[in-house]
């Protein structure tokens, strides 16, 4: 058990690294939190108009769920693989370093799930395209990702990972709470539109 609580320790100070708050700082694009949702992922990078800070928020905030996934699964197996996929997941939510005012996870949630079982992390990728693309909306697309996830572990041959695609997906939607007012008032911005 000790060695798992490291693993989560480990996995939680990985996620908890905001690299939308680094790059809009290192690019000099203002304070994310007052622009558009105010929110520190990629979604809320892209409004300040600067495409590349965009894309590379959703690599890093991407690439830290799936390094603590790989990192914890090399050197302690599966069970650690999925306990420092979910810790990274909280850091990045609910980073000690912003007052526990993070993000809403879904990049870390996509890189946590590619590497987990890639072809979950796929389909839940495409999933986020085609709902995105549909709707032209950033949360319609994660939201549909992370609600299908589990039935894509199930569908895939990766039930082992279900439970955790559930209570991420859980803590998704928690997190989208103010977007899924928006959705409902049909007051939420397209992809791109400025903040
Ligand atoms: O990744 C978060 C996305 O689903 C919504 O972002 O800034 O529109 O609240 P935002």
């Amino acid at each position: 058990l000790p060695v798992l609580l490291v693993w989560a320790a480990l996995g939680y100070l990985l996620g908890s690294i905001p690299f939308g708050m680094v790059l809009s700082r290192v690019f000099g694009l203002g304070d994310l939190r007052k622009i558009g949702s105010g929110n520190i992922g990629a979604t809320n990078v892209l409004r300040t108009g600067h495409k590349g800070a965009a894309a590379g928020t959703l690599l890093l905030d991407g690439g830290k769920g799936a390094v603590a996934v790989l990192l914890a699964r090399a050197l302690a197996g599966e069970d650690a693989a999925q306990l420092a996929g979910l810790a990274a997941f909280v850091g990045h939510c609910y980073p000690v370093w912003l007052g526990f005012r993070g993000g809403k996870g879904v990049a870390t949630f996509l890189g946590i799930v590619l590497a987990l079982a890639w072809p979950v992390g796929l389909l839940c990728c495409a999933t986020w395209l085609a709902g995105a693309a549909a709707s032209r909306i950033s949360s319609v697309g994660a939201l549909a990702a992370s609600a299908s996830s589990a039935v894509w572990a199930l569908i895939t041959g990766h039930g082992q990972i279900t439970l955790l695609c559930l209570a991420l997906t859980a803590l998704i939607f928690w997190r989208h709470r103010a977007n899924l007012a928006r959705l409902r008032a049909g007051t939420e911005p397209r992809i791109g539109a400025k903040g």
